[in-house]
């Protein structure tokens, strides 16, 4: 499933972690399979209940005989011409707009094939959930975007966006038989997984653990436990929120039922967005301060509260990098991070990082500059002279 954010689990190998790892963040699960195909153990803590869902299904290897069955129910899938009945839609406001009626109805009919074929093997069922998930975008008249969803009947032109031809968009996209192009994906999705589950044959996959919950909370979803290494991306400051631009998956896989479900992750998630509860106290930091000083009150991102979310945001990271810090006896904690520029200031969050670890009791900060970002066109002139600042890196922080 294409989860935007992930890193990569070669940063395993290429950065030297220890044979015990922690990804407090761990979204789609890169380093806990990672760890698993490098014969390590691993925990990982994500707030996001897809992402959580979608790491434990790569972490669960199937025997021989359910992989076997589940090529029996894709065969079966391409066999049958009615499909069956539907299963219900989702709440979700946007519900009938983020598909055309068709999709919407294939999608909601193999949903119930795959409930009802699978109602005794939750593991063979949420191998089949995780397909059908990872196919909504594709089949769907969204994608994401920036912050959130975007359709697909405007274009995007220099100029700014224009309406597609309603019916020749649809035509262009999805085929004459929409049915046949959900059938299609579906079928291609579950092949590319079934490939993918030799990975499984190799390494330990016995000794990955993932957690649903708040980082924030991490010592008492953790305890005691301690780690040879710990490794992760954070959100970075940059106003993106995870459950807006996911909303359509976490509503059709069932994650949330209500918007005071949905609304309740947002609000627990890091305040590195402005729907995160901003009025959780924090502590100043000097040197944040001078920054946000600096900032032209007048711009849209200032008035719409970007002060009380860069607070937030660090003093979240300094609970994060404390507990990080505890579950380590020694070796050492590696943050990707990616700076961000707000109302004309360039906030250099992998420097900040490193000065609030060096407060939570890592002896040594350094930062490892891996690739430039650029700033928003209406930023660039304004910011020329500190593009250099606009990057992602690694801080390494060593015991
Ligand atoms: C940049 S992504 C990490 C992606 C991950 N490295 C991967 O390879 O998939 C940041 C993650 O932090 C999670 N997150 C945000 N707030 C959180 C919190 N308070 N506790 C735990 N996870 C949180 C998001 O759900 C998201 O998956």
């Amino acid at each position: 499933m294409r989860y935007r954010e992930a890193y990569s689990p070669h940063l395993i190998t290429k950065l030297g972690l220890g044979s015990s790892i922690l990804d407090p963040f761990c979204g789609c699960g890169s380093i806990l399979i990672g760890a698993a195909e490098n014969g390590y153990s691993s925990t990982g803590i994500d707030i996001n209940p897809l992402a959580v869902f979608a790491t434990k299904v790569k972490l669960t290897p199937l025997p021989k005989g359910k992989i076997a069955a589940l090529k029996r129910f894709a065969a079966m899938l391409t066999n049958t011409g009615d499909l069956g009945k539907a299963w219900p839609l989702p709440a979700l406001s946007i519900a009938s707009k983020v598909f055309e009626p068709v999709i919407t109805d294939t999608l909601l009919k193999i949903r119930r094939l795959i409930e009802s074929e699978f109602s005794d093997d939750s593991e063979s069922r949420d191998f089949l959930m995780l397909a059908w998930i990872a196919i909504l975008e594709s089949v769907g008249s969204y994608f994401k975007e920036g912050n959130g969803i975007k359709y697909r009947n405007k274009k995007r032109l220099k100029t700014g966006y224009v309406q597609r031809l309603e019916g020749a968009w649809q035509t262009e996209r999805f085929g004459d038989d929409q049915e046949l192009f959900v059938r299609d994906a579906f079928e291609a999705q579950i092949q590319m997984m079934l490939q993918d589950t030799k990975f499984w044959r190799k390494g330990d996959w016995a000794k990955q653990e993932v957690v649903h919950g708040n980082v924030l909370e991490m010592d008492s979803l953790l305890g005691t436990r301690k780690y040879e290494s710990v490794i992760f991306s954070p959100p970075y400051a940059n106003r993106f929120d995870y459950f807006e631009s996911m909303k359509v998956e976490l509503w059709f896989g069932g994650f949330v039922d209500s918007y005071e479900s949905i609304n309740r992750f947002r609000k627990a998630s890091l305040r590195s967005h402005l729907g995160a509860d901003l009025t959780r106290p924090y502590e100043p930091i000097s040197e944040l301060e001078k920054l946000i000083g600096l900032m032209d009150q007048d711009a849209s991102s200032w008035r719409m509260g970007v002060p009380a979310l860069l607070r937030g945001y660090f003093e979240d990271m300094r609970t994060t990098l404390k507990h990080c810090r505890k579950t380590l006896h020694s070796g050492k904690c590696f943050v990707v991070v990616g700076n961000s520029a707000f109302a004309g200031v360039i906030v250099p969050t992998d420097v900040i990082l490193a000065k609030i670890a060096l407060e939570s009791g890592f002896k040594k900060a350094e930062v490892l500059v891996t690739r430039h970002l650029t700033v928003a066109p209406q930023q660039r002139n304004q910011l020329s002279r500190f593009q250099d600042n606009m990057r992602e890196s690694v801080v390494v922080l060593s015991t």
